[in-house]
């Protein structure tokens, strides 16, 4: 079953935005399967982001990110990945439709609210960075 990793970043989390992101993704119908609060590391901050590492604004990303709590998490269902990024919205709030995360709770690129990885692949890399396999709760919804 495919999978994705979402973070929620510090600025979602301080602004008392978990509850409501999280209720997006469940309300859709996906499953969740890893959830954690977390403070960030600079090395686990610099590999999440390695391919933003020439990028004039990755010293202040990786300061961002490494700032206060994250909650990460691990979704699961058909087609999660794309979804997720649609119900995230543009990377750049202001540039992300009404009623998506970004769309309606966000107006800086740099405070962004969430993470979502963008391909199939990153998100199997990412959920592998950031996860231990026995952190992750297989099942499905019966009802
Ligand atoms: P994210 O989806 O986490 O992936 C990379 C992040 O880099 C992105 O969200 C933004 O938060 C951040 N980012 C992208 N462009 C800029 C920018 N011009 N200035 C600051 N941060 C940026």
């Amino acid at each position: 079953m495919e999978r994705t990793f979402l973070a929620i970043k510090p600025d979602g989390v301080q602004r008392g935005l978990v509850g409501e992101i999280i209720r997006r993704f469940e309300t859709k119908g996906f499953t969740l399967v890893g959830l954690k609060l977390m403070n960030v590391s600079k090395e686990l901050a610099e590999k999440h982001y390695d391919v933003h590492k020439e990028r004039p604004f990755f010293p202040g990303l990786i300061q961002f990110i490494t700032s206060g709590p994250v909650v990460a998490m691990v979704w699961e269902g058909d087609g999660v990945v794309a979804s997720a990024r649609k119900i995230i919205g543009a990377t750049n709030p202001l540039s992300a439709e009404p009623g998506t995360i970004r769309g309606d709770f966000g107006v800086t690129v740099g405070r962004n609210l969430i993470h979502g990885s963008d391909a199939i692949e990153t998100a199997q890399t990412e959920i592998k960075l950031w996860f231990k396999e026995e952190e992750l709760a297989s099942w499905q919804p019966t009802l």
